[in-house]
């Protein structure tokens, strides 16, 4: 992944260069943006055909600032970064920006895999530590509540045209949200392209495709057997969190999403 040291590394993405049509989608960890990368990727390629990339390849954090040079146009790049640390140019050019979110309970068991399932972060809590971790303490990225807030303070101002919607309403509306995605993108798909492409990037599908069509660029950081493609459902936390993890969650989520106005479903 990154052959240079962080510092630079973060220093050269504030300054790299974006194109006139570059877009970015933008989500905490594990709200999906595996998926909504394929997806977009097809909707610009005008295909149902997998990309041989994953998106870690095209993501700012993850991927060597000079390879991004050599990708050809148009470029779907993805992030976890909080929008001030995202390169200039983004908001100099007015790069059109996807925005996704996830409930925080389906989100912190979908992390706690996630963690479980890595090579390289090697964490060895139960589910009860980490929720502890997730709703006090600083994880990579940040806390999921500070991270929200600072994206829906974001919108309030900015001037990028952004397109905003959850894992939630992905999974109850993909065809609509697909058909709402190409308007935003301008890309002339037909109805019948954005159904193919939904069917394309079903769950399992998907998780086919990681398998047997897709670099291997992330395979040595998981653990013999493990899959980012986990169970991909919403309201899954019901089957893991205990009553006071749940609990836990509410009260954080209340507490510091007092004033917020985002809608948060935990089932559908
Ligand atoms: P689970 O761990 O709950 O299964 P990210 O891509 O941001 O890392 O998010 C990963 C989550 O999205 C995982 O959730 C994964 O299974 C889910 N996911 C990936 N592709 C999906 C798809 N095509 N449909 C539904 N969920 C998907």
């Amino acid at each position: 992944m990154l052959g240079n040291s962080y510092s630079e590394h973060f220093r050269k993405l504030r300054e790299m260069n974006i194109r006139d049509d570059d877009v970015i989608i933008c989500a905490y960890p594990k709200a999906g943006t595996h998926w909504i990368w394929e997806v977009i990727q097809m909707l610009r390629g005008q295909t149902t055909e997998y990309h041989k990339h994953i998106k870690e390849q095209h993501m700012l954090e993850a991927t060597n600032i000079d390879s991004f040079d050599a990708e050809p146009s148009p470029r779907v790049l993805n992030s976890h970064l909080w929008p001030k640390q995202l390169p200039k140019q983004i908001f100099e050019k007015k790069t059109k920006i996807i925005y996704l979110t996830r409930n925080p309970k389906d989100t912190a068991v979908s992390m706690f895999f996630h963690f479980n399932a890595s090579s390289d972060l090697n964490y060895h809590g139960n589910l009860s530590d980490f929720v502890d971790l997730y709703v006090n303490k600083q994880l990579p990225y940040g806390l999921w509540y500070e991270y929200v807030l600072e994206w829906e303070k974001f919108f309030k101002t900015t001037e990028n045209p952004f397109y905003q919607f959850s894992y939630e309403d992905m999974q109850q509306n993909p065809v609509d949200h697909v058909k709402g995605l190409a308007k935003f993108l301008e890309t002339d798909v037909s109805d019948e392209l954005c159904e193919a492409i939904v069917d394309a990037c079903s769950f399992n599908k998907l998780k086919k495709a990681n398998d047997e069509v897709k670099d291997d660029f992330i395979k040595p950081f998981m653990k013999e057997g493990r899959s980012l493609y986990r169970k991909g459902k919403v309201g899954d936390w019901k089957n893991w969190l205990t009553v006071a993890d749940s609990e836990l969650i509410d009260q954080m989520t209340a507490k510091r999403m007092e004033d917020s106005q985002i809608k948060l479903k935990y089932t559908i």
